[in-house]
């Protein structure tokens, strides 16, 4: 046996499988095949203990997917001896909630995220969230499940041109008209060289498995956090970021703390160690970071794919 797998189970919590190396075993014997059928139960697989350089991290994750998500908010922390599509996480110090990858784009987004710890935080705290949209929408609340069902919610930022060029791979405004053509869920307009960007989003829809799920990229779009529980916490929010009801209603305050609240309840806070690498299914569970108790390093390669054809 290349590993023995276990579950990580914690009551009404995100649960985590864990695969851990035997012997001298390769990412590659463990095989894609076999990820996946552990990963369609929890919605989330780590493998441990196995050093990786990054042509074979990049070779691993190229064994599920054929094509990867360009992180446009990430482009300048992009690996540039690899394919491009490797970006290290920002090294920062700072807690981030939970979302999915790319779902405040029109684009499809990945199915799949793979995180490589290089160098797990010193010190307490500095975990990777993950957090089962299906438990979170268990919790939540029917007024609010109901207004983000029967509206969905719209995206709104403001971006200077190395963000939008980043964004939708153009490089002029006039190459947008094509892109707004194709998606009408966007509304954007460009405000002289800078982007207004609006964009449409579901926010609660099947995931993979076909199971309805609160899988979209709320919690890490907000101006602002106001929760007393994170009233000290440096939280990752952007002044001009909004997001709004699909009726064009701002989200209040205190949906966006009774959100807060079922990631709390139902994150899995994991507790890197070197060499972990965990893989998600972004159509369903969602990610985030917890702050480290005192500033250090704390490195990961990120990517984030879109399944074979032959693997859905
Ligand atoms: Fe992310």
């Amino acid at each position: 046996m290349p590993a023995t797998t276990t579950t990580i189970r914690e009551p009404a919590a995100t649960s985590v499988a864990l695969i851990e190396r035997s012997g001298a075993a390769s990412l590659r014997e463990i095989g894609a095949g076999h990820i996946l059928g552990t990963l369609a139960g929890p919605g989330v697989v780590v493998l441990r203990g196995f050093q990786t350089e990054l042509e074979e991290f990049e070779a691993f994750t190229r064994s599920f997917c054929s094509c990867f998500h360009r992180v446009a908010a990430r482009d300048k922390l992009r690996d540039a001896r690899g394919d491009g599509f490797t970006a290290k996480a920002p090294e920062r110090n700072f807690t981030l909630l939970a979302h999915s990858e790319g779902t405040y784009q029109p684009f499809k987004e990945p199915d799949l995220a793979f995180f490589y710890c290089l160098v797990p935080p010193e010190s307490p705290g500095g975990e990777a969230l993950a957090v089962d949209g299906r438990l979170f929408l268990e919790r939540l609340p029917p007024s609010i499940r109901s207004r983000i069902e029967t509206q969905g919610v719209i995206f709104e930022a403001y971006w200077e041109p190395a963000r939008w060029q980043a964004e939708f791979g153009i490089d002029n405004p006039s190459e947008f008209a094509a892109i707004a053509k194709q998606y009408p869920q966007l509304a954007c307009e460009f405000d002289g060289e800078n982007m207004h960007y609006r964009c449409r989003h579901s926010a609660i829809q099947p995931d993979a498995q076909g199971q309805p799920v609160f899988s979209n990229a709320i919690l890490a779009h907000l101006p602002a956090v106001r929760h007393d529980k994170y009233r000290d916490a440096r939280v990752y929010t952007k002044e001009s970021n909004r997001v709004y009801f699909g009726d064009g209603k701002a989200l209040p305050n205190e949906v966006v703390n009774t959100l807060i609240d079922i990631q709390d309840e139902v994150a899995c806070a994991h507790r890197l160690q070197r060499h972990d690498l965990l893989v998600l299914d972004n159509s369903r569970v969602m990610h985030g970071r917890r702050p480290m108790e005192r500033d250090g390093p704390r490195v990961l390669l990120t990517r984030f794919g879109h399944l074979r054809e032959e693997s859905r």
